[in-house]
């Protein structure tokens, strides 16, 4: 079987562990964990990160360093993971829904504005698959409603907007290092600033809330977010072969685009000409001409040998949110045909040449003639 993904850990990610166990220093307190958050926050140009555990405590953690309120809503796309919204909604917040856009995948910037409202305190772009958000039109909006941007940038390590570094350039954004993103820690997450209070808020919500100077004493209610010190030592492992990582994802991309490029039933990603793409995972989307769904097309792939994993379904699908009364009605029809015509292909790190043409002649071999 081809793995959608396989983690690139051969650099020195056996040597920081062994690191780790021989000083004994394998809580958070370590020092790895401080080299880790400032490699992560000075590669994206900002000065502060607060390690955790995951990226979906990171955009929890970006919640309470805002104060998001009761009532207080916050504006992301439809296409997502249900991260983005859980984060709002456990602080009793409201996750307003836009589109997204037919060939980037990413949050439909031109419907954003006329779901501002009095109450919107955050819009919470998502980068998609890799593939940056058009981020100048939120920015501009941000600054003349005065809210928050939150970027989620989970799946784009090393990717860039206009020669900007995604999750570089929101007020206060977040980072998976999940064992299937471009730089890896098995589980962990960051949150990353430029913004002092920000900054200070996020540490403060990561431990408990403890405050400083009288320890069992708490003022707000925080969480024990912390990563551990073995976590980040395979992140600074890992965060020394960035730019080595970003080249595979890239080359990846173009091999399979050149590889793909006469099949006229599948939609590629595409690269604006103000963005870098890093192509995290390579997702296509299927014709509806052909009879296949993602579902019935990713079972052929798999019968050849060759793992997928389907697309996001839309947040204003999640039972678990319709049953809190959610989104009803609301209909979002680029995500809902994606979720279910979209998949995405073997594209990790350790993908060789060959398994690209693999997959693309097995494509070949599936598709209608
Ligand atoms: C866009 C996006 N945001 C947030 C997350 C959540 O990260 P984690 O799995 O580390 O909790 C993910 C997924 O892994 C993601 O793809």
């Amino acid at each position: 079987m081809i793995p959608v993904n396989e983690p690139l850990l051969n650099g020195n990610e056996k040597k920081y562990l062994m690191e780790c166990i021989d000083t004994g220093w394998i809580s958070s307190e370590g020092p790895f964990v401080r080299s880790f958050e400032e490699m992560v926050a000075s590669y994206v140009g900002l000065q502060h990160g607060i390690a955790v555990c995951n990226g979906t405590v990171a955009l929890e953690v970006a919640m309470s360093a805002i104060d998001l309120k009761p009532g207080e809503e916050v504006i992301m796309p439809a296409f997502t993971i249900i991260s983005c919204a859980l984060a709002v909604i456990r602080r009793g917040g409201v996750p307003v829904l836009v589109d997204v856009e037919a060939d980037t995948w990413c949050m439909d910037i031109n419907q954003v504005k006329d779901k501002i409202t009095k109450k919107t305190k955050a819009i919470m772009p998502v980068h998609m698959y890799g593939h940056p958000v058009d981020m100048d039109p939120i920015i501009y909006l941000a600054e003349k409603y005065g809210l928050y941007i939150i970027e989620d940038a989970a799946e784009v390590h090393g990717a860039e907007y206009k020669g900007r570094k995604c999750g570089g350039i929101g007020h206060i954004n977040c980072f998976s290092f999940y064992a299937n993103k471009i730089i890896t820690t098995g589980e962990g997450g960051m949150v990353v600033t430029n913004d002092n209070r920000l900054s200070e808020r996020a540490r403060l919500h990561r431990n408990l809330c403890f405050k400083e100077g009288r320890r069992f004493y708490h003022e707000e209610l925080g969480g024990n977010y912390r990563i551990t010190n073995l976590q980040a030592a395979v992140g600074t492992a890992q965060m020394e072969r960035i730019d080595e990582f970003v080249g595979i994802k890239r080359r990846n991309g173009a091999s399979y685009n050149k590889h793909l490029t006469d099949i006229k039933w599948i939609q590629k990603p595409v690269e604006k000409k103000w963005a870098k793409n890093v192509y995290w995972m390579y997702g296509i989307v299927i014709s509806e001409t052909t009879g296949f769904t993602a579902e019935s097309f990713a079972r052929q792939l798999s019968e050849k040998e060759i793992a997928t994993r389907p697309y996001f379904l839309g947040m204003h699908e999640q039972p678990a949110l319709c049953k809190m009364g959610f989104f009803s009605n609301e209909s979002y029809p680029v995500t809902e045909r994606i979720s279910k015509q979209g998949l995405y292909l073997p594209s990790g790190l350790t993908l060789s040449e060959r398994d690209i043409q693999k997959v693309a002649a097995a494509i070949k071999e599936i598709m209608p003639k």
